[in-house]
């Protein structure tokens, strides 16, 4: 088969990152079971530069078109007094928009040979391997009404509205419940619904499905407090958990934290499966930003990039073998010694960025 694939580099330390992601691409190509058929795109200020918006329809028709989008990062201080309509972020957000893209997956694994960098002691994260599922299009970011209004009286009152509706909690817990299959089959869910309506409905949705269609995953509930207090306890007892919007930005940067570098850290975000193709729309990015303290020096951490790779392979393009092989060399490479600057402890020894590529590339071949 030969998959689609569009890299949109954007800015900063974006296109430093990607050139790692062409280096595998081309090993797998030449190596694997699939062909791959790259094109490739601006997003973000690099965009805005080119097109005066951060990400032309020219683009977004490539990206409604590819199988999977791999972005990099995007934004600096270049961009900073563009007006805020047109700023970098806004590509970012019209892409996951318009494609859908409401499950956004976000792994935290805590590799043995970095767990002196966690927050937390090496025997509560060493091997750690957790997988947060969250709801990225709505609840209280998106709910209407969404205002500050004036009372008047020399005060005003700020308003968020946390909405969610049956179906858009039915098709992320259904993604949380068949990747959970795929890993542990053991699924948290969590809300506030001791406080919250939508937490009640939330509980009630999630139960429903299970019982009807994934009676052999194992599921339990926590309340978001709590979760947020045993996540920093006892990080190894999750596998896959699955919460909102809010909850879910709050409770991933916790989660980060826990594995000690966001140079490391890969994401997901997925949207509605076709019916008949069973294809989904998906956007890969790493979780950090265009780094612009270090951009333009070569020095910046690849792997969080190319976990996203893996990520696609895997849900994407159905290549979960390879997948697989590319995280077991990621962590060959951190376990052979190799170390960007981000990652190294004082005084170690630093490679760059190609020479990490590089050193993923010899353990993907051997
Ligand atoms: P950042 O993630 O870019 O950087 C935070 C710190 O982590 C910096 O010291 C940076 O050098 C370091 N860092 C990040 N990724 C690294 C890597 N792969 N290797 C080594 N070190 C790494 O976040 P910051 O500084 O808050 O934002 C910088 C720019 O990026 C801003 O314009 C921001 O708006 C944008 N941004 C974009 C995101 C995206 O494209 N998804 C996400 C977050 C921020
Ligand atoms: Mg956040």
């Amino acid at each position: 088969p030969t998959h689609t694939l569009l890299l949109l580099p954007g800015d900063g330390i974006g296109p430093e990152v990607m050139a790692e992601v062409e280096k595998v691409l081309a090993w797998l190509g030449a190596n694997g079971p699939a062909a791959f058929e790259v094109t490739r795109g601006l997003v973000g200020g690099c965009a805005i530069d080119a097109h005066g918006v951060p990400v032309s329809d020219a683009d977004m028709a490539k990206a409604e078109a590819a199988d999977a989008v791999l972005l990099g990062a995007v934004g600096g201080p270049k961009w900073d007094g563009v007006p805020y309509e047109i700023r970098p972020e806004a590509g970012l957000l019209r892409l996951r928009k318009d494609l859908g893209l409401f499950a956004n997956l976000r792994p935290a694994i805590c590799h043995a040979a970095l767990a002196d960098a966690s927050s937390l002691k090496r025997e509560l994260v060493e091997g750690l391997d957790i997988l947060i599922v969250r709801e990225l299009t709505g609840g209280v970011y998106f709910g209407e009404p969404k205002q500050i209004v004036d009372l008047g009286n020399g005060q005003k009152r700020g308003i968020d509205t946390q909405v969610y509706d049956t179906y858009e909690i039915e098709r992320i817990a259904r993604v949380a419940f068949e990747l959970a299959r795929l890993r542990s089959g053991r699924v948290v869910s969590s809300e506030k619904r001791n406080v919250m309506m939508s937490g009640v409905l939330w509980h009630q949705t999630v139960s429903a499905l299970h019982a009807r269609h994934y009676p052999e995953v194992q599921l339990r509930h926590e309340l978001a407090d709590a979760l947020g207090m045993k996540l920093v306890q006892a990080p190894k007892q999750f596998d896959v958990i699955v919460t909102d919007n809010l909850f879910g930005d709050m409770l991933s940067d916790v989660a980060a934290m826990l594995t000690g570098s966001l140079g490391m850290l890969p994401s997901a975000s997925l949207g509605e499966a076709d019916p008949v193709t069973k294809r989904r729309k998906a956007l890969y990015e790493p979780v950090h930003g265009s780094a612009p303290d270090i951009a333009g020096r070569g020095i910046a951490n690849p792997l969080a990039m190319l976990g996203s790779l893996a990520m696609a392979l895997r849900y994407s393009f159905d290549m979960g073998a390879e997948a697989d092989r590319l995280e077991r060399a990621i962590a060959q490479a951190l376990a052979e010694g190799h170390r960007t600057a981000d990652i190294a402890r004082p005084g170690e020894p630093t490679v760059s960025t190609s020479a990490m590529g590089d050193a993923v590339l010899a353990a993907l071949a051997a």
